[in-house]
């Protein structure tokens, strides 16, 4: 998704952030903000100050409210039909994008080895609560900090975009005849057109625990991981 689509998706709580936590975020993020679109918005132009808002929303959850996203994740656990599919046991598993941990407290205790990439400082501080024996790390998915073929098998949920690079360095990651397993990620008709398999599942099926009515003012409708796309290195 580019900044312009992330910025017309925003979800309705965009409000909740200023340009001043846009100033906050690591640099990473802001590398996709288009040339003069900062500048505009600091001499006063309100609708690219508007942009900046609701584009950035996702990682200003994830780097200024991390408790917030957490909450979500909570609230909204993945489809069991979708865990019951990947195979764990005794495999060494990349997790990418691991968040707060609402997957990786799945993984933890199936997979011979776990490392766990994710670039939020405050997510990775309540996964580290929430598994303390996994191996987690800062990264960004364009540069995962694991050698080639480490995986056997390599997932994530609700993180990866329809990204040829991303594709690619999942792909380095993972070892040949290993499985990259993407669970809901977005965009899954990219995916499926490049000969990803595709299991989806009924959202209804899974039991939405409770939560602060406040989460779906801010993040809209909640919405279940409930799709598989994956195949073999
Ligand atoms: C919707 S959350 C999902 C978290 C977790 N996988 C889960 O299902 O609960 C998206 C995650 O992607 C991470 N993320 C955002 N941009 C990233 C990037 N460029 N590289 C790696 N992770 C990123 C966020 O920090 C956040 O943890």
């Amino acid at each position: 998704m580019d900044y312009f689509q992330a910025a017309s998706t925003a979800p309705p709580g965009w409000h909740r952030y200023s340009l001043d936590d846009v100033a906050r975020l690591p640099t990473q993020y802001l590398a996709a903000i288009p040339a003069g679109e900062r500048e505009a918005a600091a001499h006063g132009n309100a609708e690219a100050a508007q942009r900046l808002r609701r584009a950035l929303f996702w990682p200003m959850v994830y780097e200024l409210e991390p408790e917030l996203w957490d909450a979500v994740g909570q609230a909204e656990p993945i489809h069991p039909g979708v865990l019951a599919k990947l195979e764990i046991d005794g495999r060494r598993v990349l997790e990418v994008a691991a968040g707060s941990g609402r997957l990786t407290v799945y993984l933890c205790p199936r997979a011979a080895e776990l490392v766990c990439v994710e670039p939020s400082s405050g997510l990775r501080r309540i996964l580290v609560s929430r598994c303390p024996s996994a191996d987690i790390r800062a990264g960004f998915f364009i540069a995962l900090p694991i050698v080639d073929g480490w995986a056997e098998l390599t997932v994530s949920c609700a993180s990866i975009q329809p990204d040829p690079g991303v594709v690619l360095e999942l792909e380095r990651a993972t070892a040949r005849g290993g499985v990259l397993a993407l669970i809901s990620p977005e965009s899954p008709d990219w995916f499926e057109a490049r000969g990803w398999e595709r299991l989806s599942f009924d959202p209804t099926d899974v039991a939405i625990n409770p939560h602060d009515p406040e989460l779906e003012a801010i993040f809209g409708p909640l919405d279940p991981p409930h799709e598989l796309l994956w195949r073999h290195r």
